[in-house]
Order: structure tokens, then sequence, then C-alpha cells
């Protein structure tokens, strides 16, 4: 919003929306209907330098943090919600190393992941792990200065484009807490496949992939931080960072929708006018737009947040992830409507929109599971407003006297 941007925010912005406008929405359907990996658009986002926004200047990348990061992500998604998240995956598969790694391993993998040339990937789900995050069972042993990965990895985003994948693997089964480690696996390790390749309803030009690890052997100064049992926090760590990401690639996906929209329903005459000149038109498209614009607002917040250094930011990341993503639902649904039966047909742009949409609900982390980090983050809230307690009337003082005394009997009778 004019006023609260900085001139490094708009740069950001300018960047994206060149490289968005000019390579990504002419070739959005192509991608999109092959199914296939815009190799071409990697090449041109890395060599607008959009991938040194999120890693710091000490690693080769540009400082620009998770608000610039997040209008990064906006404007590629407004032109695609699949390069969106090929975009954003790799900042998602490198919060790790960001939050939890050595100097040494961010040093060895961050400049290359800030040149676009290094891909990344996260492994956490597995076929019976996705909400249940903890209850994954891959496992990683230790044997001397090597780990050995066995197991299987559902839901990799990237999987197969990637070079790095940080994978979490079981190796204190016997622990509660310290139950988790996550390492850094490159792609040409011997053990390392990728099987099944998911055939997808949005987000297409994406690869989401089985990744199987055979016995897959690295060495232990992979291990994130170098230290056992921490990959559980680790995880949970990324996911804050990265879920406003997701939250920014709703936002881009319902604005992206919004505009067309906009443009459709003026050029569209029906009865003798506009279709936009009808009040119910009218008041669809603003409540839209409403949605959209609180969305941003609760992305930058958390983003800011972020970038200020605040360590409770589990509650808003959550709350921008859910709200922009359930936003991003309603309105791209409402731009199809505008369309009226040209909107559901593939020859115009904006079904897309709404099938792009549909996995920002669902992945890193649903929005039930967000509405539970919400809810547990309330309740942890509840216990400092004891003192607004004696605001409260008691349950009691609204119950008929002689209707308590026979209370009282009964509870007596029931005691004896
Ligand atoms: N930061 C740091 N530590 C955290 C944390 C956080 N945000 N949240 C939890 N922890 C710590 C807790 O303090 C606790 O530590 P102790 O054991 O030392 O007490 C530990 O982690 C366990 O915490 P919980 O008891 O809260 O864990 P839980 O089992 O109840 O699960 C959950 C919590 C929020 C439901 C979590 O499992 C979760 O986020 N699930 C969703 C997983 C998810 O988002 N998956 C998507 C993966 S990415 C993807 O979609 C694919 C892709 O490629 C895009």
């Amino acid at each position: 919003m004019q006023g609260t941007w900085t001139p490094e925010n708009y740069a950001w912005r300018d960047r994206a929306r060149k490289v968005a406008d000019e390579v990504i929405r002419p070739l959005a359907a192509k991608y999109d209907r092959a199914q296939e990996y815009p190799w071409e658009i990697r090449d041109a986002i890395a060599k607008a330098g959009l991938f040194q926004v999120w890693i710091d200047k000490a690693y080769g990348g540009a400082s620009g943090g998770a608000m610039n990061l997040c209008i990064v992500v906006e404007e590629l998604s407004r032109a695609c919600g699949g390069v969106g998240v090929l975009f954003a995956v790799n900042a998602l598969g490198s919060f790790p190393l960001i939050v939890g790694g050595t100097e040494e391993q961010k040093k060895r993998w961050l400049p290359e992941i800030a040149q676009g040339k290094t891909l990344t990937a996260f492994c956490l789900s597995e076929k019976l792990a996705g909400s249940d995050a903890g209850a994954l069972m891959t496992r990683a042993r230790r044997d001397g200065d090597t780990f050995i990965i066995s197991g299987e990895k559902k839901w990799t985003t990237n999987g197969g484009a990637a070079n790095l994948y940080t994978v979490f693997a079981v190796t204190d089964p016997r622990s509660r807490s310290k139950r988790i480690s996550a390492l850094l696996v490159e792609k040409d390790t011997p053990g390392l496949e990728f099987t099944k390749e998911e055939d997808k309803m949005g987000i297409r030009c994406v690869p989401v992939r089985e990744v199987r690890f055979r016995d897959c052997r690295v060495p232990a100064s992979n291990l994130l931080g170098g230290h056992e049992g921490h990959g559980f926090r680790h995880a949970m760590k990324t996911l804050d960072c990265a879920r406003p990401g997701v939250a920014a690639q709703a936002v881009g996906l319902a604005q992206g929708a919004l505009e067309l929209a906009l443009l459709y329903t003026g050029r569209r005459k029906q009865f003798g006018q506009s279709v936009i000149q009808f009040q119910a038109m009218q008041h669809k498209l603003a409540d839209m737009a409403t949605r959209v614009e609180a969305s941003r607002q609760l992305v930058h917040t958390a983003a800011r947040a972020l970038d200020a250094g605040a360590t409770d930011v589990s509650r808003v990341a959550a709350m921008c992830k859910c709200f922009a993503t359930d936003t991003a639902m309603e309105v791209t649904t409402q731009a199809v409507q505008c369309f009226g039966g040209y909107g559901y047909m593939r020859d115009y742009p904006i079904e897309k929109y709404m099938r792009d949409a549909k996995i920002t609900q669902i992945y890193e982390g649903t929005n039930e599971i967000q509405r539970l980090v919400i809810a547990r983050a309330l309740m942890k809230e509840a216990v400092g407003l004891d003192h607004l307690n004696r605001f409260i009337p008691q349950e009691e003082q609204f119950v008929d006297p002689e209707m308590r005394e026979a209370l009282a009997e009964a509870k007596a009778g029931a005691a004896t």
C-alpha cells in the first residue's frame, strides 16, 4: 500500500513484475498443460537475481528478508501460481539451513541457492505422516562418520528438479522429544531415488514426487546443525518462516484472478451494458478486493514480525497462511463465476487460478492444522487474562436460589 512500503520494496516488486509479465505470463498455459518444469522461467528468475532475496548478504544473497520475499512471491504468483511455488519452495527448502545450519553448511550451500544454481526441496511428509509430522518413520542410522538413510517421503515439491534435499529422519526411536534429525542430501547421492511423479490438479509446472532412500549414505557433516535430535524443532521453525510465503502465493493468485475478472466484466456486454455495470457484480468485485487487501496486510504483518526477529511468530504465520489461502480459494472461484461459462473453459486463463489456489489450503500444513496452531497459541494467551475473571459473573449467580439448594442436596446425597 502506498506510504507503507520502502523504496527497496518497490524495487523488488518491479523486478519480479517484469519477469512475471514478460516471461511467465506468455508461458504459463504451455507448462500447465505439459506438466513440465519450466527451466527457461527458472533461468529468467535467476538472471533477475530474485533467488537472492531471502538469503543474507554474508552468503551471497541480498538480505531482502521475509517482507521482500513475500512481495516477490506475490508478483510471480499473480502471473502463475505454479511458478510462485516453484520459486518459494526453494525458500522452504533452504530455511532449515538458515534457521539451524552450521556456519560451514551455510557457506557451502546458500551462495549457490542465491544464484538459483542449487534448487532445494523439503522432505518431511510421508504416506503415514502428513499433518502428524512427528510420526514420520524414515530412519537415519549413524555408521562411523556417516548416516545411512532408509525410508520414503511423500509430496516432495521440486522432487527431481532440486539438487539439495533437507530430509527429516528418525535417529533415536526411543526418544520422545529428540527422535528426529535433519540431514542434507545432494541429488547425486547413491540410494536417493525419485519414484512416483504426481499428476496434479494445479501448480502443474512444478514436480511433486515420492522420494525413496535405499541405504542412502551421507557424511555426518551433513547433519543439520551438527546435532542429533533437533529435527522436529527445525521443521517447525522452518514452517513458521515459510508459511507467509505460501500466503503470499495465495495473495498473488487472488490478485491476479481479481484483475482478470475486472477486465473481463468491463468488456463483456449483456442486456445492453458491461456486466460490471450491474450492482450485483460490483458488490462481488468489491468483496473480492477487500478480502485480497486484508490478506495482503496480514501477510505483511507476519513478514515484518519475522524480519524484526520476533520469536513468537507461529500464530501470525498460521493466521496469514490460513486466511490468505481461504481467500484465494474464494476469490478465484468467484472470478471464474464472473467469466460465466467461459470461465470454466481452458481457452481462458481464469480456471487455472482456481486449480492452482486449491493446494495452498493444503500444503505446508492444512488449514485445519493452521487453526490448531492458532488455537493452541490462544489458549496459552488465555492464561494471561486471569485478571479479567472478576468481570465475568460465575454461572452459580444465575441459578435460582431454590434450585441451588436442591442441587446442593442432590450433590450431598450422591456423595453419601
Ligand atoms: N517452533 C519451535 N519448536 C516448536 C514449534 C515451533 N513453531 N512447534 C512445536 N515445537 C516443538 C515443541 O515445543 C515441542 O518441543 P518439546 O518436545 O521439546 O516440548 C515439539 O516441537 C513438539 O511439539 P508439539 O507437541 O506441538 O507437536 P505435535 O506433534 O502436537 O505437532 C503440529 C504439532 C503443529 C501439528 C505439527 O505436527 C505440524 O505443523 N504439522 C503439519 C506439518 C506440515 O505442515 N507439513 C507440511 C510439510 S511441507 C509440504 O507441504 C510439502 C512441500 O514440499 C510444499
